[in-house]
């Protein structure tokens, strides 16, 4: 599914030379190396703070906390994510309100969140945290226009989508504030758990690297009851380097999912979509959308024998995420119930993501296509 040894042997020398740095300055947590890793990272994007943290988790928490959302205020995302995007709604002590997903993107679906904001239910909503999912922004159009009209801020989880952009701009920029996870699977990935938030306000990137280090302005001083989520040098050492490779191996996955594209029409494996009937479909790359590939996700009616196939052939595949939000057991004092989100529900019957990094080789992509090829005859 995913050779990270594949990413290291090329530049483990680079690595080594900057953890022995670190090591020489013993700055462990936070310090120069994380400064520079900041700086580094807000030039990439062309954004004015990034702040680093401890995880994606936490810079969703930081986020939020920072643009001041918190008990009394609602706010909307999608069911179809990992836990973290509501968890961190909670923890911030908001109250996580859902809104079902676009079936062919995957991401939140700009009019069941019109909807959702027109109940009720929805009149304390401050923000919608709209998820980047696999790699491909969220509409943004729609949601810069919806957030506009209701008056709400705007929080990317953009934990999978470093490089993504929308209308020829970064994730990470296009709302209020932005979340990164460099969790070692992701296509920016540490060494560790790391995050990050990013933002072009100033009040909340002052907030936030007050937040993550207890509340302190002046030292020994708090202001606020924050918390340690600070990011450490060793991290910000291997980040910043990877910094440097992180748009080529975007453009490789990139050519890996168009060329997946490719093989799966020339076997005719393909069924147009959205959903699946007797082969399989494709994960797409829509207009306004420069996605990433974080991951490759088709969808298959007969998707876990399909895994079963794969895995008894040696081959990776992932289900991201066989259970969505509204259904899961921690989840449940939320009141949502089964039923309530038809396409995260069934997305999450359908979906299977195929080993999709950049050191991917082509004859092993052939192979993933052979399989699926044979399972469908
Ligand atoms: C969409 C999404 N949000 C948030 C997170 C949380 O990031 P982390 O694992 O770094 O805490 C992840 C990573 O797993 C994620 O995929």
């Amino acid at each position: 599914m995913l050779d990270l040894r594949r990413q290291y042997a090329p530049l483990h020398r680079e690595l080594l030379a900057a953890l022995e740095h670190v090591l020489e300055t013993q700055q462990f947590i936070l310090g120069e190396q994380v400064a520079s890793f900041e700086r580094a990272g807000a030039a990439q994007l062309a954004v004015k703070h990034a702040i680093g943290c401890s995880s994606g988790t936490d810079a969703l928490w930081l986020a939020l906390n920072a643009a001041q959302i918190g008990p009394g205020d609602a706010v909307l995302t999608t069911p179809f994510s990992f836990f973290a995007s509501v968890s961190a709604i909670l923890r911030a002590g908001a109250q996580p309100l859902l809104a079902d997903i676009d079936p062919v993107t995957f991401n939140l679906d700009p009019d069941a969140v019109r909807c959702a904001l027109d109940t009720p239910a929805a009149a304390n909503t401050k923000a919608i945290l709209p998820v980047h999912l696999y790699g491909q922004c969220a509409d943004w159009d729609a949601f810069s226009k919806i957030g506009i009209e209701y008056g709400l801020k705007l929080i990317e989880d953009a934990a999978q989508a470093w490089g993504a952009q929308w209308n020829g701009k970064p994730a990470g920029t296009l709302g209020d504030a932005a979340a990164f996870s460099f969790y070692p699977t992701k296509n920016l990935s540490a060494a560790g758990d790391a995050g990050m938030v990013t933002t072009n306000d100033d009040k909340i990137a002052e907030r936030a690297r007050m937040l993550r280090q207890h509340g302190m302005r002046r030292r020994y001083h708090h202001d606020e009851i924050g918390w340690n989520t600070r990011l450490d040098g060793f991290q910000g050492a291997i980040l910043e380097i990877k910094l440097k490779y992180i748009a080529g191996w975007n453009d490789a996955r990139r050519a890996i999912a168009q060329r997946y594209g490719v093989l799966f029409r020339k076997a005719g494996l393909t069924d147009s979509g959205p959903y699946p009937s007797k082969g399989i479909v494709l994960p797409q790359e829509v207009q306004g959308a420069h996605h990433v590939w974080h991951q490759y996700v088709i969808r298959s009616a007969r998707r876990d024998a399909l895994r079963e196939l794969l895995a008894a052939r040696k081959i990776g595949s992932e289900i991201y995420y066989p259970v969505p939000l509204h259904m899961q057991e921690a989840l449940e004092s939320l009141g949502y119930a089964e039923g309530d989100f038809p396409e995260s529900e069934r997305a999450a019957r359908e979906v299977l993501a195929l080993p999709i990094f950049p050191e991917l080789h082509e004859d092993e992509q052939q192979t993933v296509v052979d399989a699926i090829a044979d399972f469908l005859s």
